[in-house]
Protein backbone atom coordinates (compact mmCIF):
# COMPACT_ATOMS: atom_id res chain seq x y z
CA UNK A 1 0.00 0.00 0.00
CA UNK A 2 1.42 3.40 -1.15
CA UNK A 3 0.45 6.03 1.93
CA UNK A 4 0.06 9.43 1.14
CA UNK A 5 -1.97 11.78 0.06
CA UNK A 6 -4.34 11.77 -3.21
CA UNK A 7 -3.07 14.95 -5.16
CA UNK A 8 -0.60 13.00 -6.75
CA UNK A 9 -0.23 14.18 -10.38
CA UNK A 10 2.77 11.85 -11.60
CA UNK A 11 4.23 8.90 -9.81
CA UNK A 12 8.52 8.67 -10.83
CA UNK A 13 11.43 6.89 -10.56
CA UNK A 14 13.79 8.93 -8.28
CA UNK A 15 17.68 8.90 -8.40
CA UNK A 16 19.35 9.17 -4.76
CA UNK A 17 22.42 11.29 -5.04
CA UNK A 18 25.01 12.02 -2.66
CA UNK A 19 25.97 16.50 -2.26
CA UNK A 20 25.52 17.58 -5.57
CA UNK A 21 22.66 15.77 -8.05
CA UNK A 22 23.37 15.47 -11.61
CA UNK A 23 19.99 15.19 -13.46
CA UNK A 24 19.51 12.30 -15.51
CA UNK A 25 18.47 12.94 -19.21
CA UNK A 26 14.92 11.22 -19.24
CA UNK A 27 16.26 8.99 -22.33
CA UNK A 28 18.09 7.30 -19.51
CA UNK A 29 15.61 6.13 -17.45
CA UNK A 30 12.43 3.87 -18.74
CA UNK A 31 9.33 5.89 -17.46
CA UNK A 32 6.66 4.11 -19.16
CA UNK A 33 4.06 3.70 -16.59
CA UNK A 34 3.81 0.64 -15.24
CA UNK A 35 -0.02 0.66 -15.03
CA UNK A 36 -2.62 2.95 -16.81
CA UNK A 37 -5.91 4.21 -15.36
CA UNK A 38 -8.47 5.65 -18.05
CA UNK A 39 -10.98 8.16 -16.61
CA UNK A 40 -13.59 5.68 -17.47
CA UNK A 41 -12.37 2.43 -15.56
CA UNK A 42 -12.56 5.25 -12.38
CA UNK A 43 -16.59 5.03 -12.81
CA UNK A 44 -16.21 1.23 -11.28
CA UNK A 45 -13.91 2.47 -7.93
CA UNK A 46 -15.55 1.04 -5.49
CA UNK A 47 -16.08 3.62 -2.60
CA UNK A 48 -16.50 3.88 0.96
CA UNK A 49 -17.25 6.64 3.10
CA UNK A 50 -18.28 6.69 6.89
CA UNK A 51 -19.25 9.50 9.21
CA UNK A 52 -15.87 10.64 9.87
CA UNK A 53 -13.81 13.31 8.02
CA UNK A 54 -9.94 12.90 7.26
CA UNK A 55 -9.25 9.45 6.24
CA UNK A 56 -5.47 9.91 6.46
CA UNK A 57 -3.59 6.70 7.81
CA UNK A 58 -4.09 3.20 6.00
CA UNK A 59 -2.74 -0.17 6.46
CA UNK A 60 -3.13 -2.88 4.22
CA UNK A 61 -2.83 -6.75 5.40
CA UNK A 62 -3.24 -8.29 2.27
CA UNK A 63 -2.94 -11.96 3.48
CA UNK A 64 -5.87 -10.84 5.93
CA UNK A 65 -7.47 -9.24 3.12
CA UNK A 66 -8.14 -6.54 5.38
CA UNK A 67 -7.94 -2.61 5.14
CA UNK A 68 -7.57 -0.70 8.09
CA UNK A 69 -8.42 3.10 7.97
CA UNK A 70 -7.38 5.76 10.30
CA UNK A 71 -9.84 9.13 10.36
CA UNK A 72 -10.89 11.70 12.70
CA UNK A 73 -12.63 9.82 15.43
CA UNK A 74 -12.53 6.81 14.14
CA UNK A 75 -11.16 3.39 13.03
CA UNK A 76 -12.34 1.35 10.20
CA UNK A 77 -11.96 -2.35 9.44
CA UNK A 78 -12.90 -3.07 5.39
CA UNK A 79 -12.90 -6.03 3.25
CA UNK A 80 -9.80 -4.80 1.31
CA UNK A 81 -11.52 -7.00 -1.89
CA UNK A 82 -14.45 -4.55 -1.86
CA UNK A 83 -14.39 -1.99 0.81
CA UNK A 84 -17.68 -1.03 -0.19
CA UNK A 85 -19.66 -4.33 0.51
CA UNK A 86 -21.33 -3.26 3.51
CA UNK A 87 -19.10 -5.67 6.03
CA UNK A 88 -16.91 -2.87 8.09
CA UNK A 89 -16.46 -2.58 11.34
CA UNK A 90 -16.31 0.80 13.02
CA UNK A 91 -14.40 1.84 16.10
CA UNK A 92 -15.68 5.51 17.32
CA UNK A 93 -12.81 6.62 19.07
CA UNK A 94 -13.51 10.76 19.96
CA UNK A 95 -11.43 13.34 21.87
CA UNK A 96 -12.80 13.63 25.22
CA UNK A 97 -15.55 16.64 25.90
CA UNK A 98 -12.36 17.98 28.53
CA UNK A 99 -9.89 17.60 26.25
CA UNK A 100 -11.96 18.94 23.80
CA UNK A 101 -12.41 22.03 25.94
CA UNK A 102 -8.24 22.10 26.79
CA UNK A 103 -7.68 22.23 23.15
CA UNK A 104 -10.31 25.36 22.96
CA UNK A 105 -8.96 26.81 25.02
CA UNK A 106 -4.63 26.96 23.82
CA UNK A 107 -6.40 28.82 21.04
CA UNK A 108 -6.30 25.63 18.70
CA UNK A 109 -8.91 25.75 15.94
CA UNK A 110 -12.17 23.84 16.79
CA UNK A 111 -13.76 23.16 13.12
CA UNK A 112 -10.04 20.85 12.42
CA UNK A 113 -7.53 20.55 15.07
CA UNK A 114 -9.27 19.90 18.46
CA UNK A 115 -10.57 16.08 17.51
CA UNK A 116 -8.66 12.63 17.58
CA UNK A 117 -6.73 12.67 14.16
CA UNK A 118 -5.92 8.99 14.49
CA UNK A 119 -2.38 8.92 12.81
CA UNK A 120 -0.51 5.74 13.71
CA UNK A 121 -1.89 2.22 12.56
CA UNK A 122 0.45 -0.82 12.43
CA UNK A 123 0.12 -4.74 13.42
CA UNK A 124 1.58 -4.95 16.82
CA UNK A 125 1.39 -8.66 17.03
CA UNK A 126 -0.70 -11.23 15.59
CA UNK A 127 -3.65 -10.54 17.84
CA UNK A 128 -3.21 -6.57 18.34
CA UNK A 129 -3.09 -3.69 16.07
CA UNK A 130 -1.45 -0.44 17.82
CA UNK A 131 -3.26 2.92 17.32
CA UNK A 132 -2.36 6.61 17.65
CA UNK A 133 -4.55 9.85 17.38
CA UNK A 134 -3.74 13.12 18.21
CA UNK A 135 -6.65 13.55 20.84
CA UNK A 136 -6.87 17.44 20.55
CA UNK A 137 -3.62 17.82 20.84
CA UNK A 138 -2.61 15.31 23.60
CA UNK A 139 -1.50 12.28 21.84
CA UNK A 140 -2.99 8.88 23.09
CA UNK A 141 -2.27 5.13 21.92
CA UNK A 142 -3.93 1.97 22.28
CA UNK A 143 -3.79 -1.29 21.52
CA UNK A 144 -6.56 -3.18 19.59
CA UNK A 145 -7.96 -6.72 19.52
CA UNK A 146 -8.26 -6.90 15.81
CA UNK A 147 -10.94 -10.02 16.18
CA UNK A 148 -13.30 -8.06 18.27
CA UNK A 149 -12.28 -4.80 17.16
CA UNK A 150 -12.99 -2.19 20.25
CA UNK A 151 -11.42 0.00 21.55
CA UNK A 152 -9.44 -1.07 25.03
CA UNK A 153 -10.38 0.44 28.35
CA UNK A 154 -6.59 1.26 28.76
CA UNK A 155 -4.34 3.72 26.51
CA UNK A 156 -0.91 4.79 26.63
CA UNK A 157 0.94 8.08 26.72
CA UNK A 158 1.30 9.04 22.75
CA UNK A 159 3.64 12.45 23.15
CA UNK A 160 6.70 10.81 22.44
CA UNK A 161 4.79 8.52 19.11
CA UNK A 162 2.19 11.03 17.79
CA UNK A 163 2.33 14.44 16.72
CA UNK A 164 0.53 16.79 18.19
CA UNK A 165 -0.78 18.63 15.46
CA UNK A 166 -3.26 16.43 12.74
CA UNK A 167 -1.82 18.19 9.46
CA UNK A 168 2.05 17.96 10.46
CA UNK A 169 3.99 15.66 8.26
CA UNK A 170 4.48 11.93 9.88
CA UNK A 171 5.24 8.64 9.51
CA UNK A 172 5.75 5.15 11.77
CA UNK A 173 6.42 2.02 11.70
CA UNK A 174 6.61 -1.21 14.10
CA UNK A 175 9.37 -3.23 13.46
CA UNK A 176 9.97 -6.27 15.57
CA UNK A 177 7.96 -4.88 18.45
CA UNK A 178 9.95 -1.45 18.47
CA UNK A 179 7.84 1.85 17.26
CA UNK A 180 10.08 3.97 14.57
CA UNK A 181 8.07 7.20 14.42
CA UNK A 182 9.15 10.46 12.65
CA UNK A 183 7.36 14.06 12.80
CA UNK A 184 7.79 17.03 14.84
CA UNK A 185 5.92 16.48 18.04
CA UNK A 186 5.17 19.06 19.98
CA UNK A 187 4.78 22.52 18.78
CA UNK A 188 8.07 23.80 19.84
CA UNK A 189 10.07 20.77 19.75
CA UNK A 190 12.30 19.93 16.32
CA UNK A 191 11.74 17.05 14.07
CA UNK A 192 13.18 14.19 15.23
CA UNK A 193 13.12 10.44 14.08
CA UNK A 194 12.86 7.76 17.38
CA UNK A 195 12.63 4.47 18.54
CA UNK A 196 10.45 3.75 21.36
CA UNK A 197 8.97 0.57 22.84
CA UNK A 198 12.40 -1.04 22.36
CA UNK A 199 15.44 -1.57 25.18
CA UNK A 200 17.46 0.80 23.88
CA UNK A 201 15.32 4.09 22.91
CA UNK A 202 16.83 6.45 20.21
CA UNK A 203 16.35 9.43 18.88
CA UNK A 204 18.33 11.77 16.50
CA UNK A 205 20.41 14.84 17.58
CA UNK A 206 19.29 18.62 17.41
CA UNK A 207 21.76 19.24 15.28
CA UNK A 208 19.62 21.10 12.26
CA UNK A 209 22.76 21.34 9.98
CA UNK A 210 24.12 17.78 9.78
CA UNK A 211 20.65 15.59 10.84
CA UNK A 212 16.88 17.12 10.32
CA UNK A 213 16.63 20.71 9.04
CA UNK A 214 13.02 21.58 9.63
CA UNK A 215 11.88 18.31 8.11
CA UNK A 216 8.21 17.24 6.93
CA UNK A 217 8.02 13.51 6.53
CA UNK A 218 6.49 11.79 4.03
CA UNK A 219 6.88 7.95 4.31
CA UNK A 220 9.23 5.28 5.88
CA UNK A 221 10.23 1.85 4.59
CA UNK A 222 11.79 -1.31 6.15
CA UNK A 223 14.06 -2.98 4.52
CA UNK A 224 15.07 -6.46 5.41
CA UNK A 225 18.50 -6.82 4.26
CA UNK A 226 19.55 -9.72 6.86
CA UNK A 227 16.94 -11.69 5.09
CA UNK A 228 18.41 -14.73 3.33
CA UNK A 229 21.52 -13.05 3.84
CA UNK A 230 25.07 -15.25 4.44
CA UNK A 231 27.23 -12.17 5.80
CA UNK A 232 23.86 -11.25 8.20
CA UNK A 233 23.50 -7.72 7.34
CA UNK A 234 21.66 -5.91 9.10
CA UNK A 235 17.96 -4.44 8.42
CA UNK A 236 17.72 -0.81 7.63
CA UNK A 237 14.37 1.79 8.03
CA UNK A 238 14.29 4.23 5.18
CA UNK A 239 12.80 7.83 6.02
CA UNK A 240 11.37 10.02 3.14
CA UNK A 241 10.89 13.82 3.81
CA UNK A 242 11.44 17.26 2.62
CA UNK A 243 13.39 19.63 4.84
CA UNK A 244 15.11 22.89 4.41
CA UNK A 245 17.91 22.99 2.03
CA UNK A 246 20.50 24.88 3.76
CA UNK A 247 23.11 26.75 1.32
CA UNK A 248 23.39 23.93 -1.62
CA UNK A 249 20.64 25.37 -3.25
CA UNK A 250 18.50 28.84 -3.35
CA UNK A 251 14.42 28.29 -4.44
CA UNK A 252 14.19 27.85 -8.53
CA UNK A 253 11.26 30.16 -8.06
CA UNK A 254 11.77 32.83 -5.80
CA UNK A 255 15.16 33.67 -4.50
CA UNK A 256 13.75 35.51 -1.66
CA UNK A 257 12.19 31.70 -0.42
CA UNK A 258 14.52 29.46 1.70
CA UNK A 259 14.42 25.75 -0.70
CA UNK A 260 13.58 22.92 0.59
CA UNK A 261 14.72 19.40 -1.25
CA UNK A 262 13.51 15.88 -1.00
CA UNK A 263 15.43 13.92 0.84
CA UNK A 264 16.09 9.87 1.98
CA UNK A 265 17.75 8.89 5.05
CA UNK A 266 18.45 5.84 6.72
CA UNK A 267 18.99 3.84 10.05
CA UNK A 268 19.88 0.75 10.95
CA UNK A 269 17.99 -1.83 12.50
CA UNK A 270 20.30 -2.76 15.27
CA UNK A 271 22.10 0.56 15.88
CA UNK A 272 22.17 0.85 19.79
CA UNK A 273 23.23 4.28 20.08
CA UNK A 274 27.00 5.54 21.27
CA UNK A 275 28.90 4.43 24.36
CA UNK A 276 30.27 7.94 24.92
CA UNK A 277 29.23 10.57 22.16
CA UNK A 278 25.93 9.60 21.05
CA UNK A 279 24.26 8.08 23.84
CA UNK A 280 20.71 7.29 22.98
CA UNK A 281 21.28 8.65 19.16
CA UNK A 282 21.60 7.16 16.58
CA UNK A 283 25.26 6.22 15.40
CA UNK A 284 24.03 4.88 11.88
CA UNK A 285 22.04 8.16 9.97
CA UNK A 286 22.49 8.73 6.96
CA UNK A 287 20.80 10.97 4.27
CA UNK A 288 21.13 12.19 0.76
CA UNK A 289 19.03 14.38 -1.47
CA UNK A 290 16.43 12.88 -3.67
CA UNK A 291 15.87 14.36 -7.18
CA UNK A 292 13.31 13.75 -9.44
CA UNK A 293 14.51 13.73 -12.96
CA UNK A 294 11.87 16.17 -14.79
CA UNK A 295 13.11 19.01 -13.52
CA UNK A 296 10.82 21.57 -11.30
CA UNK A 297 9.07 18.66 -9.48
CA UNK A 298 10.15 19.15 -6.56
CA UNK A 299 8.09 18.79 -3.76
CA UNK A 300 7.96 14.71 -2.57
CA UNK A 301 4.49 13.96 -1.33
CA UNK A 302 4.21 10.16 -0.91
CA UNK A 303 6.89 7.39 -1.84
CA UNK A 304 6.11 3.33 -1.70
CA UNK A 305 8.32 0.67 -2.06
CA UNK A 306 8.16 -2.67 -4.40
CA UNK A 307 10.18 -5.87 -2.96
CA UNK A 308 10.53 -8.28 -6.31
CA UNK A 309 12.48 -10.70 -3.60
CA UNK A 310 15.99 -9.90 -2.28
CA UNK A 311 16.22 -6.47 -0.42
CA UNK A 312 18.81 -5.39 -3.64
CA UNK A 313 15.69 -5.16 -6.09
CA UNK A 314 13.92 -3.12 -3.75
CA UNK A 315 12.03 -0.50 -5.95
CA UNK A 316 11.19 2.85 -3.97
CA UNK A 317 8.97 4.78 -6.69
CA UNK A 318 8.01 8.21 -5.43
CA UNK A 319 5.59 10.91 -6.30
CA UNK A 320 6.86 14.58 -7.17
CA UNK A 321 4.41 18.02 -7.93
CA UNK A 322 5.51 20.88 -8.43
CA UNK A 323 5.93 23.34 -5.40
CA UNK A 324 3.20 25.28 -4.81
CA UNK A 325 4.21 28.68 -6.60
CA UNK A 326 2.86 26.49 -9.83
C1 LIG B 1 -14.49 -9.83 1.19
O1 LIG B 1 -15.04 -9.78 -0.09
C2 LIG B 1 -14.81 -10.92 -0.86
C3 LIG B 1 -15.29 -10.64 -2.28
O2 LIG B 1 -16.48 -9.86 -2.27
C4 LIG B 1 -15.49 -12.11 -0.21
O3 LIG B 1 -15.25 -13.28 -0.95
C5 LIG B 1 -14.95 -12.28 1.21
O4 LIG B 1 -15.62 -13.30 1.89
C6 LIG B 1 -15.07 -10.99 2.00
N1 LIG B 1 -14.36 -11.13 3.25
C7 LIG B 1 -14.90 -10.83 4.40
C8 LIG B 1 -14.02 -11.01 5.62
O5 LIG B 1 -16.04 -10.41 4.51
C1 LIG C 1 -15.79 27.22 17.47
O1 LIG C 1 -15.28 28.48 17.86
C2 LIG C 1 -16.02 29.57 17.34
C3 LIG C 1 -15.28 30.86 17.70
O2 LIG C 1 -14.80 30.83 19.02
C4 LIG C 1 -17.43 29.52 17.93
O3 LIG C 1 -18.19 30.59 17.40
C5 LIG C 1 -18.08 28.19 17.53
O4 LIG C 1 -19.35 28.08 18.12
C6 LIG C 1 -17.22 27.04 17.97
N1 LIG C 1 -17.77 25.80 17.44
C7 LIG C 1 -17.88 24.69 18.15
C8 LIG C 1 -18.43 23.50 17.44
O5 LIG C 1 -17.53 24.63 19.31
C1 LIG D 1 -0.23 -8.60 21.58
O1 LIG D 1 -0.08 -7.37 22.29
C2 LIG D 1 -1.14 -7.12 23.21
C3 LIG D 1 -0.93 -5.74 23.78
O2 LIG D 1 0.34 -5.58 24.31
C4 LIG D 1 -1.16 -8.21 24.27
O3 LIG D 1 -2.22 -7.98 25.19
C5 LIG D 1 -1.35 -9.56 23.58
O4 LIG D 1 -1.28 -10.59 24.55
C6 LIG D 1 -0.26 -9.77 22.54
N1 LIG D 1 -0.59 -10.98 21.78
C7 LIG D 1 0.33 -11.89 21.52
C8 LIG D 1 -0.13 -13.06 20.72
O5 LIG D 1 1.49 -11.79 21.89
C1 LIG E 1 -9.58 17.33 7.46
O1 LIG E 1 -10.59 17.48 6.48
C2 LIG E 1 -11.08 18.82 6.39
C3 LIG E 1 -12.24 18.81 5.42
O2 LIG E 1 -11.91 18.14 4.23
C4 LIG E 1 -9.93 19.74 5.94
O3 LIG E 1 -10.39 21.07 5.89
C5 LIG E 1 -8.80 19.63 6.96
O4 LIG E 1 -7.70 20.39 6.52
C6 LIG E 1 -8.38 18.18 7.15
N1 LIG E 1 -7.43 18.14 8.24
C7 LIG E 1 -6.35 17.39 8.20
C8 LIG E 1 -5.50 17.44 9.40
O5 LIG E 1 -6.09 16.68 7.26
Amino acid sequence: MCGGTARLLTALLVTAAMGYPSRRSATDLDATPRMTVTFDELSGVRRFSGRSLNYTTLLLEDERGMLYVGARGAVFALNASNVADGSHRTIHWEASPEKQLDCLQKGKNNKTECFNHVRFLQRLNTTHLYACGTYAFHPLCASIDADRFTLPSRFEEGKEKCPYDPSRGYTGLIVDGGLYTATRYEFRSLPDIRRNLHQRPLKTEESPLHWLNDAEFVASMLVQESKDSLVGDDDKIYYFFMERAGEETTSFFDKSQVARVARVARVCKSDLGGKKILQRKWTSFMKARLVCYIPYYEVLRSVCSLDSGGWASTVFYAAFTLSAQW
